[in-house]
């Protein structure tokens, strides 16, 4: 079994009165896909911006790297190598390839921005994650399909020397050929060593590409299982309903959000 790179330990996170995540443990191992499930609302989302210091938890412990660690902010997050690929792709039509993956972190040196080098640098992730659908990484992002935009966003979030990568939800809004091209690039994150969370609502992607399982019901951590495990029918029922056979929470007919 891979070692834990990311633990999250009794988390909890409310928006005023209302209580999102309930003593959440996670676990995130180097190398593994980690698959994030749960139903709409289930706080998937608050418990990736929460780990990403967007919404920074109200308790419980953070273990990174084996050591106890605050994020307070996204930059906490980034300092560690913390990087998310979110919903809503934060890409910037207008700019190049290159632009958008050092946006915010351009290079440069006496006021000057090294473009041949972030140039570079870019290629060589691109190359790394053997991407080959992009001709020209001075192509603008507005002429990319949804399948490029969202690999580039994804080689955008591993430039870093990252060493964990959650993915809200890269595929929903792609075709077939596409999500094909950005499940293979989710395995080539976790082959490269790094350790990968992937929210998605679709289990053949989940069963394709995930290690492990993490299903969130209203809140709570229904069931943290290798993939192998279980079953489709198990993690729809666990997503569901929160319980399935031995699996889940044990009365989650008295859980509330
Ligand atoms: N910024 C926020 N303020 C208040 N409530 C929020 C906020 N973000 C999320 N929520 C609530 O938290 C719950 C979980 O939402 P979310 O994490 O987006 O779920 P998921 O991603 O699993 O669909 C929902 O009830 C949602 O309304
Ligand atoms: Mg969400």
């Amino acid at each position: 079994m891979s070692e834990p790179i990311l633990e999250l330990r009794g988390v909890n996170k409310s928006f005023g009165p209302v209580h999102v995540l309930h003593d959440i443990d996670f676990t995130v191992r180097a190398g593994e896909v980690t698959a994030l499930v749960g139903d709409n609302g289930a706080g998937k989302s608050t418990l990736v911006k929460s780990i990403a210091g967007i919404h920074p938890i109200d308790s419980g412990e953070v273990v990174f790297d084996g050591k106890p660690v605050t994020i307070n902010g996204p930059r906490d997050a980034a300092a560690l190598g913390i990087e998310v690929v979110y919903q809503d792709l934060a890409l910037c039509d207008n700019l190049d390839i290159v632009q958008n993956m050092f946006l915010g972190r351009e290079r440069g040196k006496a006021g000057m921005l090294d473009e041949t080098d972030m140039e570079q640098a870019a290629r060589k992730t691109l190359t790394s994650l053997s991407v080959r659908t992009v001709k020209s990484v001075r192509t603008q992002v507005s002429s990319l399909s949804g399948g490029q935009r969202q690999t580039v966003a994804i080689a955008k979030a591993v430039l870093w020397n990252s060493k964990v990568v959650l993915l809200d939800e890269p595929t929903a809004a792609l075709g077939v050929a596409q999500t094909r091209q950005v499940l293979d690039l989710v395995r080539r994150l976790a082959e490269q060593g790094l350790g990968v969370v992937l929210i998605s609502h679709n289990m053949n992607d989940v069963f394709e590409v995930a290690d492990r399982i993490a299903c969130l019901y209203l809140g709570r951590m229904a069931a943290e299982v290798p993939t192998k495990d279980v079953t489709h029918g198990q993690v729809v029922e666990l997503i569901t309903a929160g319980r399935s056979g031995e699996l889940g929470i044990a009365r989650p007919e008295s859980a509330t959000i």
